[in-house]
């Protein structure tokens, strides 16, 4: 086995007792893999982002809501989050119990919202509208509400969830209305939320929004939780020495905050963050095969089997991933060169890596795709009826086991009802 480029993965031993060319070989390809000691280890960082002594951590599992990683991330003590019913039904099945499920439903009808009500998962809405059909469900019942401080944070305008120009959340200026609806229901109020948006690398809008939701949070004084959100961004330009984010700062900002603000508030209450991305980024790599080498104009095609069904970031906000070279055998890359590499969906945008230097790329060469164990596998598509790769952990003692079969050509049809 030989790694033209491959330093990353080298160095945190990611492929335990394997490497990338025997697995794509033994479980073919695209390929997910991810690595247990890098998923445990951000669940702590997280856990132990403060001190203060009422904190709790939901993963976000919109980001990856693999069972077995699912599985993983409630042994390291951490709740989940969730957006649909699809993903609270993936959670009892992962064994969280109900307590530990927060659901913050946008623009959802009211049979997902009595779901949810009846699984006994907490609920958060975010209008006033929802806040109503949640009422009318559920008189008496205790409700969370989503707010929008004004402030957004992201790596995209379209993962800015927080701000004046957004769906999300309820804008402050409703909250005599809110307090109207409360009563008319009967309803208690025992959490507020929100959430700025995806990937930050400097915490300053964070902590301004934090600090904004707290204001919000004066208006209400039965509070049990406040849930500041997810957004923490994490390094993907590790090639070129791309710094973490500095969590021990950001824990030692926000200790103070919760600190101050609980005892101006006078009664204990529990702060959440809801970290998807951190969580399962940076433990999962994407693998594929180049089938395919070409020069158009003048340009360098490497041509795999990476198309945007199987990660759609790239095309869908431009998102860079470091790129990885495997190789069998001992052929050597001697020059480095600039290529576009591309999958093999029917669309020009179909592009993982644009105009990026690389060693030179041969075909049945290995690429692994890095820090795309969020938003890949479950963002990924059946699109051009192509199947969902397979996912494979490498757990704790280097040993690698599947953990979601490849798909086969009868799933295709399996909705269908055919005889
Ligand atoms: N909480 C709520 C209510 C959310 O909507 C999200 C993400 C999170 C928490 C977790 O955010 P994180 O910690 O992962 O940034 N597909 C995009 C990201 C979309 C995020 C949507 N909401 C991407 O691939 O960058």
């Amino acid at each position: 086995m030989n790694y033209p480029y491959a330093g990353v993965t080298k160095e945190n031993h990611f492929y335990g007792n394997t490497d990338p060319v025997q697995l794509v070989k033994k479980y073919g390809s695209p390929l997910y893999v991810y690595n247990e000691n890098i998923l445990r280890e951000k669940c702590r960082d997280m856990k132990n982002l403060v001190e203060y002594p009422f904190f709790s951590v939901n993963y976000s599992v919109k980001a990856n809501s693999n069972l077995e990683l699912l599985k993983i991330v409630r042994d390291e003590g951490l709740y989940v989050d969730t957006m649909s019913p699809g993903e609270i039904f993936v959670q009892l099945k992962a064994g969280f119990r109900p307590e530990q499920i927060f659901y913050i439903g946008n623009n959802v009808s009211a049979e997902e919202v009595s779901y949810a009500i009846n699984q006994g998962v907490k609920v958060s809405v975010d209008s006033i509208s929802q806040l109503d059909t949640f009422g009318k469900i559920n008189p008496g019942g205790s409700v969370a509400i989503r707010f929008n401080p004004g402030v957004g944070v992201g790596h995209n305008q379209k993962v800015v969830t927080g701000g004046k120009k957004t769906k999300f959340g309820v804008d402050p200026v409703y909250i005599s209305e809110i307090k109207d609806i409360l009563h008319k229901y009967n309803l208690r109020l025992i959490g507020i939320n929100q959430h700025l948006g995806s990937h930050f690398m400097d915490d300053t809008e964070y902590l301004k929004g934090v600090q904004s939701l707290l204001v919000i949070a004066e208006n209400f004084d039965d509070l049990e939780f406040i849930d500041v959100g997810g957004g923490f961004g994490i390094p993907y330009r590790k090639h070129d020495n791309e710094k973490a984010l500095d969590l021990k700062a950001l824990g030692s900002k926000l200790d103070d905050v919760f600190n101050n603000w609980v005892k101006k508030y006078g009664k204990k209450v529990t702060f959440i963050v809801e970290p998807g991305r951190y969580i399962t980024a940076e433990c999962g790599v994407l693998l594929g095969t180049v089938h395919a080498i070409k020069y158009n104009y003048g340009a360098k095609y490497v041509g795999t089997d990476l198309g945007f069904n199987v990660l759609a970031r790239p095309v869908m906000y431009d998102s860079h991933h470091d790129v990885e070279i495997y190789r069998e055998g001992h052929k050597c890359s001697t020059q480095k060169e600039t290529v576009i590499i591309v999958g093999n969906i029917c669309e020009s945008g179909d592009i993982i890596a644009n105009n990026r230097e690389l060693p030179e790329i041969f075909e049945g060469d290995i690429l692994g795709i890095l820090d795309a164990g969020a938003y890949g596998y479950s963002m990924s598509s059946n699109y051009n009826n192509r199947l969902r790769p397979a996912e494979v952990l490498i757990r704790q003692d280097g040993s690698h086991v599947l953990i979601r079969r490849r798909e086969i050509l009868e799933d295709l049809i399996s909705g269908f009802n055919i005889k």
